[in-house]
């Protein structure tokens, strides 16, 4: 039974407690850099006592970003200044991980104050790509459908993104397949109606996921973590759902994925998902019986809630979002025998 300060140590890395920073965009970056504001947000939380910090969505293409602004990992230029983000992350005693992603459908959009439309070309636009000409928005132009090559090319971008991860010292190394963007528009029935290899059936489907595992394994140290955040359900009927996502976390297992972040939604516009406090956990419950380490993650904010869900072994980790953006120090408050900075010894 782990409680809310425990360290929790996995493959070589050991983390300071069990609270994470859940991945979250920020729109920030300019031609995939990172920038001073992402030394600062990430910095910050650091600062406050995260025992992981996962960056942000990565585009591993420029096309597969969500907006023009998302942070890039798609060339050997975007190390350095990624680097320097490490190194202030670590330096503050947390870990840093990073998210790596396409955006599929998804991509080629406003950010979300411009108000999240999408942008054709003559508004820095670009077509997309995704396993079926099915737009996210009925209302939005239909992405094409991708070749066996463009699905090859991807899959070799999100080993290259891996690659450039490591060299630029991140710790964790987090495969974004949830959410609706590429990954998840594959395990998803509803938006791929393919019918060849990647399409179909089960195995079919997950397929273009365990190549990205595979090809990410090949460049990514087997003495680092692994995670993979899913979506464990569409929250609709026929669509991609928990029993899936538990078959499917028997694979990645198998295939050496430490951690299943596990998340829900945002592939099919219409579903109606009943947010509330903690409402994903169960996920992470279920996926976890299957041997795998899990995350839980989705309106988690407070230290009882964290506590609940660690000492009743439903998940091994918890990821807070949002309540990172309003409390980057909720984990100074939180964990009573959390080491504080010295600078800020006077104020505990
Ligand atoms: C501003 C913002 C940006 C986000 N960007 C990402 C992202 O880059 N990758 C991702 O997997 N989830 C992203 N999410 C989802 C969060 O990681 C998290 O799963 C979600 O907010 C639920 O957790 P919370 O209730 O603690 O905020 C984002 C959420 C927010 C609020």
């Amino acid at each position: 039974m782990a409680k809310i300060d425990d360290p929790i140590t996995i493959k070589s890395i050991t983390f300071r407690n069990r609270i994470g920073m859940s991945p979250m965009c920020q729109y920030s970056a300019i031609d995939g850099f990172v920038n001073n504001w992402h030394y600062m947000h990430y910095g910050t939380r650091a600062i406050g006592g995260v025992g992981l910090i996962i960056v942000e969505a990565s585009a591993v293409s420029p096309e597969g970003r969500i907006t023009p602004s998302d942070v890039g990992i798609w060339k050997d230029e975007h190390i350095s200044e990624l680097k320097k983000l490490v190194e202030n992350i670590h330096s503050n005693g947390s870990i840093a991980g990073i998210q790596i992603a396409h955006a599929g459908r998804k991509a080629s959009h406003a950010a979300p104050w411009n108000g999240s439309k999408q942008l054709i070309s003559s508004e820095g636009g670009w077509e997309t790509i995704a396993p079926s000409p099915i737009p996210f928005d009925p209302s939005e132009k239909s992405p094409n459908e991708m070749t066996y090559s463009d699905i090859k090319a991807i899959v070799n971008q999100f080993r290259d993104g891996a690659k450039r991860a490591l060299e630029a010292g991140f710790k964790v190394l987090e495969i974004h397949a949830a959410h609706g963007y590429l990954i998840h528009e594959f395990l998803s029935p509803l938006s791929n109606i393919r019918t060849d290899k990647y399409g179909g059936n089960f195995e079919n489907r997950v397929r273009i996921l365990l190549e990205v595992v595979n090809a990410v394994k090949e460049v990514w140290s087997s003495n680092l973590p692994l995670f993979v955040r899913l979506s464990a359900t569409d929250w609709v009927e026929n669509g991609w759902d928990l029993n899936e996502s538990v078959k499917l976390s028997s694979l990645l297992k198998q295939k050496g994925v430490d951690v299943v972040d596990c998340s829900s939604g945002g592939n099919i516009i219409s579903a109606q998902i009943p947010v509330e406090k903690g409402y994903q956990v169960h996920f992470a419950e279920a996926i976890r019986e299957t041997g795998i380490m899990t995350a839980a993650v989705g309106m988690i904010t407070s230290a009882e809630q964290i506590s609940n869900i660690l000492e009743n072994e439903k998940a091994d980790m918890v990821l807070l979002g949002r309540e990172l953006l309003r409390n980057p120090y909720f984990v100074l408050k939180a964990i009573k025998n959390q080491n504080w900075p010295i600078q800020y010894l006077r104020a505990k």
